[in-house]
């Protein structure tokens, strides 16, 4: 039997992945590519609802692309592709803009932080109606589940309501897809700031672990980290969230438990914990680095790969387009 399909993106919107991308969303795209017919997208069309500057833009899918491929995303098995490659996207993505009505599209409530940010008349169109083109990513590959975390769950029910509202009015063209929200994965946060999780958005790169950053640099920002004054090594997400956030990363890069951490580090400082962690970070980083500076040096061979993938998405995606159109007398 066929295997279920999985659906995730991810913008273009920095030049090197961080270290929560890699725990929270690479690492177990990695293992999830093994049980499903996966469609990974680097969502360049989701990117310009905010300014961009054009060139940055274009290394920057090349750069998060690559990353990709070097953490494990293996080309071979999994879609890995770019969205603007794949015209069906915008298609589909206006005839679902026809079916959302304006009040439920301004429930979302990523539109209404986002927009806040960018200052509300500056805010695009695009920006207001992202839930709709992320409907028509997951819609045309027939996805059954879609790998998220917690802040795209009412983008997911969207996408479902457009997915049974067309079905039900033009008869049944796609799979309604299930949600996977992903709560194991473990949370990272920002070294200097351990209560806020660790994002490219942060205020300083001081707190941002960033995979493609030298060891140095990285070594510097880890022995930096806030701690506390208690001087004991154990995992208190309350009292100790920086020690906390060190000891988590350490057990998900090495798979080993929290508690057999504490007890090597017993009686031990924390000097000595953030130099191992730094060690054991740069062993994990050091050939994702390696291979993405392989790739983007070869960009013949990185071009290759996008555009093998980008055929077999608009093979899919072009077939489900023609359903819909069909369906609707287009
Ligand atoms: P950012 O917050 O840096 O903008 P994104 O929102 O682009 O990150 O997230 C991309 C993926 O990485 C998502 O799957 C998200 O759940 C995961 N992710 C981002 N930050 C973290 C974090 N600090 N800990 C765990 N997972 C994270
Ligand atoms: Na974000």
């Amino acid at each position: 039997p066929a295997k279920p399909v999985i659906f995730s993106g991810m913008q273009p919107s920095s030049d090197s992945l961080h270290l929560g991308n890699y725990i929270g969303a690479l690492s177990q795209w990695t293992q999830m590519q093994e049980d499903f017919d996966a469609y990974f997208c680097v969502v360049n069309l989701h990117a310009i609802t905010v300014p961009q500057d054009p060139k940055e833009l274009a290394a920057r899918t090349r750069a998060t692309a690559a990353q990709y491929i070097a953490a494990g995303i293996d080309p071979a098995k999994s879609t890995l592709f770019v969205q603007s490659h794949v015209p069906a996207h915008a298609e589909l993505a206006w005839v679902l803009n026809t079916m959302t009505g304006f009040g439920e599209a301004s429930r979302m409530t990523q539109f209404k932080d986002k927009s806040q940010r960018a200052g509300t008349d500056s805010a695009s169109v695009g920006l207001f109606t992202y839930p709709i083109l992320m409907a028509a990513d997951i819609l045309l590959y027939q996805t059954n589940v879609v790998p998220v975390g917690e802040d795209q769950r009412q983008h997911v029910e969207l996408t479902r309501d457009l997915a049974a509202r067309f079905n039900s009015r033009f008869g049944d063209t796609f799979v309604v897809p299930e949600a996977q929200i992903q709560k194991g994965t473990a949370k990272i946060y920002d070294l200097q700031d351990p209560t806020s999780k660790m994002s490219k958005s942060a205020e300083t790169e001081a707190g941002l672990i960033k995979v493609l950053d030298p060891a140095n640099v990285t070594k510097k920002k880890i022995m930096r980290a806030v701690t506390d004054d208690d001087a004991s090594i154990r995992f208190d997400r309350e009292a100790k969230p920086g020690v906390s956030n060190l000891l988590t990363i350490y057990s998900v890069l090495t798979e080993r438990s929290l508690e057999s951490l504490e007890t090597e580090f017993e009686g031990r400082g924390y000097g000595d914990l953030k130099k191992g962690l730094a060690e054991v970070v740069e062993e994990t980083f050091a050939p994702v680095r390696t291979r993405t500076e392989e790739l983007l040096a070869d960009p013949a061979e990185l071009d290759r790969i996008l555009a093998g993938a980008a055929e077999r998405a608009n093979e899919v995606a072009s077939r489900t387009l023609a359903s819909a159109y069909e369906a609707l007398g287009l």
